[in-house]
């Protein structure tokens, strides 16, 4: 698995193989549940796989204005926009990029809805549920935690004008398995039904881990199945990392050895620049035949050459000493990383590649000064 020459690490490398085994589900699940699936660009953008991904889902869900843009001119299919907050003027060019449009609180669908509806947009409201099941991170990564500025709270929805809203939407979960997906369907149902009887769709977020070994899918579709029977509505779910968990890696290179009380080496690989969830969840990546510190014979505390102290991605063993030169393969690295990779001190950005299904693999990108320039302007 080595990566050839013409590839410069850092380098993000997706599988598409992989990839497709996981869209596999989420087709069973919009065909076996009668439901929309889309991908929730935030997670993961790489508009040159977008074309074989088509196939799988129904469209795309932004964050805002040029997450919408891009699904618009590179997935197609159809495109949904939720953010916390619009100004008029966003809403307004959105209406001629997606075709659903939520809004975050009651406030900003009494603001801004009418621009939507008159533009021919579905209207979304994201609700608080007030139920979550979010494995990761604590409250940090609960968009239901107190004071979670995230979707209108229960108490205010009977205020709402809901003949001006066609979406029900909720997102809660973060890396939830299918108790975390069916227990929010049915706290939806149990909760909310004099609303979900005045939309015509349900929006059940993401956060739902499709793909991730143990997730019940199974019940996933049960849930679906038994919560459109209740209600007579659409169905959507709108999962990132649930779609490309597993998928690719993050290549490498050992550039020094140190020592100071410990063995260190210093990557070309960043947690502060190109692995930041490493340091926000916290979390600790999985490195090809490496192990725990001590486990094997060789133990190094192993960081990024940016100048901050805390861009350390962790203290791993491996069975030889490490050299530099030496590549390094992280695991599991295509949710939520190189979308939010920087230049920090410079730093090059990350690679991106992909291998196709016949075994070649097709740099993306040679990112270089130019990226790095650009973003300070004048
Ligand atoms: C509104 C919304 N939808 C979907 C997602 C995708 O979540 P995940 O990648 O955990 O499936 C997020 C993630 O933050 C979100 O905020």
């Amino acid at each position: 698995m080595t990566l050839s020459d013409q590839i410069q690490t850092p380098a993000f490398v997706l599988d598409v193989a992989r990839l497709r085994t996981n869209l596999e589900t989420a087709k069973r699940v919009r065909e076996e549940a009668d439901c929309k699936v889309l991908l929730a660009t935030k997670a993961f953008a790489m508009p040159a796989v977008f074309p074989m991904m088509r196939d799988y889902l129904d469209g795309t869900t932004a964050s805002g204005e040029h997450e919408a843009i891009m699904g618009a001119e590179e997935f197609g299919k159809e495109v949904h926009v939720y953010s916390p907050a619009y100004t008029e003027d966003e809403v307004t060019r959105l209406t001629r990029i997606a075709q659903h449009i939520y809004f975050n609180s009651a406030e900003q669908l009494a603001r801004f809805g009418a621009i939507a509806r008159d533009a021919g947009c579905k209207v979304g409201l994201r609700v608080n549920p007030g139920y979550s099941n979010a494995t990761l991170g604590g409250d940090l990564y609960n968009p239901t935690a107190p004071g979670s500025r995230f979707g209108e709270v229960p108490g205010l929805l009977d205020s709402v004008d809901w003949s001006g809203v066609d979406i029900f939407h909720v997102h809660a979960l973060c890396e939830s398995l299918a108790e975390g997906s069916v227990g929010l369907i049915e706290f939806v149902a149990d909760n909310f039904g004099k609303y979900i009887e005045q939309v015509s769709a349900v929006n059940f977020g993401g956060g739902h881990f499709l793909n991730k070994p143990g997730y019940d899918v199974d019940a996933l579709i049960a849930a679906i199945k038994a919560f459109k029977a209740k209600f007579n509505v659409e169905v959507l779910l709108e999962p990132g990392a649930g779609l490309v968990v597993n998928t690719g890696e993050l290549y490498a290179t050992v550039l020094a050895l140190h020592r100071n009380e410990l063995d260190l080496a210093i990557l070309d690989a960043s947690a502060s620049t190109h692995m930041p969830d490493v340091l926000e969840v916290p979390y600790r990546p999985e490195i090809i035949g490496a192990g725990d510190p001590g486990e094997l014979a060789h133990t190094y505390r192993l960081g990024g050459k940016t100048c901050m102290t805390g861009d350390v991605l962790g203290d791993y063993s491996f069975p030889e000493p490490l050299a530099p030169g030496q590549q390094l393969i992280f695991t599991d690295q295509m949710h939520y990383s190189f979308v939010k990779t920087n230049t920090f001190n410079g730093t090059p950005l990350a690679n991106l590649a992909v291998r196709w299904e016949d075994g070649v693999i097709e740099p993306l990108s040679n990112f270089g000064y130019e990226e790095f320039r650009r973003r300070l302007g004048r």
